[in-house]
């Protein structure tokens, strides 16, 4: 069935058991139970359904149900929630604690996957479910091979003859092109490619998701979404928050590798691709595939890399990086990157994308910014106006969700006067908003088989190899000048730069 088929006929998923490893875990506990609950409201989880979390903690069934059902209860009062009705409904939180079961076993224990078939045996047969299992990697990077490879060698990846079985995997999916590649090889020994679903979270986002919608479902910006209407385009991903407790994951990472292979470039992929011919997962994702071919690999003259010092974040003092939980007190890491990138195909040769993410900057905010040609000044020449604002077309991805244009518009009075003014979209305004973790549409579509949201196996590498120069390049060299942007800024000074080489400025991140 097609996603759209599908979507048209939302309907409760196929029966199948779900495995979790990193039962216990933070993602577990926040995002993957959250939206099944989520799914479970909606009547879109499969009416026949278990759910199996397996971790080393000593915990029964009952101890792992109550812990998801305390945080879950806690993010449904707390005054942020993205619940609705500040209550737990509990009919829809009773059919997902009836599915649980917990496991108990160390990840590279071969015991564990004999016991864990065991467990699956029975479930299927005592809930019906047609030998369909979804498993999820909810854990560290390290384990991603070593599960795999046990659940290969225990046959439990096997479809022939049983129900579908299905593996999404989380980022980070590789921390190099070289990596990248070898996990992708590891991974396919086990599982063939229509079987392994690589989450990149940003693809939850209904903003993201909508961005197909925006540019092909109706026919006024696909014809000037080109070189020949586009000066250039702008994706900024700013993060007002620092590295919170992650410092020893955050020092072996970095800006570039957190956000840009990854995040970035679906928001990239998303403006950038060519029409697909179909919905069809492989028609989508070839056509992202090719953007990444296209584009020309970025090195160090490209890209700009930052690291914040102490600030002031919506008036509060915050420490500089280099004070922050487990970060070497003369640390290296970025924490802010940008970028050009340059594009080689018809649509996209002569028009930059400039991308740029960073933490601890002025704001959050997440927003692709087309900028136009400008209309030529002929008629207005001799009245006063003596440059033409620019018009621009935002998606704003988050917060506060939506569209807007700016175009120039006559200000009222007896001169000529031209002033930017703004045509808004709200999500809030226009739809009803629906309790959402992000994660409801991406486990949804694995239940169903539609593997459009997930990344290919060659999207990831095409990716890791538009990047790879530009970690080599910063990977043998000391930056100069850490900190150099204060936290509560728009980034460093290198960034403006960047731009202001091609004569151009970034939009203020306000
Ligand atoms: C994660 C990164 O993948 O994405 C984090 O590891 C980052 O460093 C996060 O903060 C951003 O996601 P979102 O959905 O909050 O924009």
């Amino acid at each position: 069935m097609s996603a759209t088929d599908r979507r048209e006929a939302a309907q409760p998923a196929p029966p199948c058991a779900m495995v979790i490893f990193g039962a216990n875990g933070d993602l577990t506990k926040r995002l993957v139970v959250p939206a099944l609950y989520n799914l479970s409201r909606s009547n879109l989880l499969p009416e026949r359904f278990a759910l199996i979390g397996v971790d080393h903690g000593d915990r029964s069934t009952e101890t792992w149900k109550a812990a998801l059902h305390d945080f879950l209860e806690q993010s449904v009062k707390s005054p942020d929630s993205e619940f609705e009705g500040k209550a737990i409904d509990a009919d829809a939180w009773g059919r997902v604690a009836n599915a649980m079961r917990y496991v108990k076993g160390d990840f590279l224990d071969p015991k564990l996957y004999a016991a864990l078939g065991d467990v699956l045996q029975k479930l299927d047969a005592q809930e019906k479910l047609g030998g369909a299992v979804l498993f999820y990697l909810a854990v560290a990077d390290r384990f991603f091979e070593p599960v795999a490879e046990q659940l290969g060698k225990a046959g439990l990846v096997r479809a022939e003859g049983a129900g579908w079985r299905r593996l999404i995997v989380e980022k980070p999916f590789g921390h190099s092109l070289q990596s990248a590649k070898a996990l992708n090889a590891h991974l396919l020994q086990w599982l063939h490619e229509d079987q392994i679903y690589r989450i990149d979270h940003f693809l939850g986002k209904e903003t993201v998701q909508n961005i197909m919608a925006f540019r092909f479902a109706s026919g006024l910006f696909e014809p000037v979404w080109n070189r020949d209407r586009i000066d250039h385009v702008q994706i900024t991903v700013a993060e007002s928050i620092g590295v919170e407790k992650r410092g020893s994951f955050y020092e072996a990472t970095g800006a570039l590798r957190d956000m840009v292979p990854n995040h970035l470039f679906q928001l990239v992929a998303m403006t950038a691709m060519e029409p697909p011919v179909s919905f069809d997962a492989d028609a989508v994702r070839s056509q992202k595939v090719d953007v990444f071919k296209a584009t020309r690999a970025v090195g160090a003259h490209d890209a700009v890399r930052g690291q914040y010092g102490g600030g002031h974040i919506a008036g509060t003092a915050v420490n500089p990086y280099r004070e922050e939980f487990r970060v070497a007190p003369d640390s290296d890491t970025e924490t802010f990157v940008a970028m050009r990138l340059n594009i080689d195909n018809w649509r996209w040769a002569g028009v930059p994308f400039y991308l740029r993410t960073g933490k601890r900057m002025a704001k959050r905010t997440t927003e692709i910014a087309i900028r136009f040609k400008p209309a030529p000044i002929a008629l207005f020449r001799g009245t006063g106006v003596d440059q033409m604002n620019a018009d621009w077309l935002i998606l704003q991805i988050q917060p506060d969700e939506g569209i807007r244009l700016r175009l120039n518009a006559k200000r009222p009075g007896p001169v000529v006067a031209l002033e930017s003014v703004a045509m808004d979209f709200k999500y809030a305004d226009w739809f009803h908003r629906q309790p959402a973790v992000g994660y409801e549409t991406l486990l949804y579509d694995c239940f169903m088989g539609d593997a459009t949201l997930f990344q290919r196996a060659d999207q990831v590498e095409a990716a890791w190899a538009v990047v790879q120069p530009l970690l080599d390049a910063w990977n043998s060299t000391v930056p100069s000048g850490f900190p150099n942007y204060n936290a509560g800024s728009d980034g460093p000074r290198s960034a403006d730069e960047l731009l202001a080489r091609d004569g151009r400025t970034w939009r203020q991140i306000r």
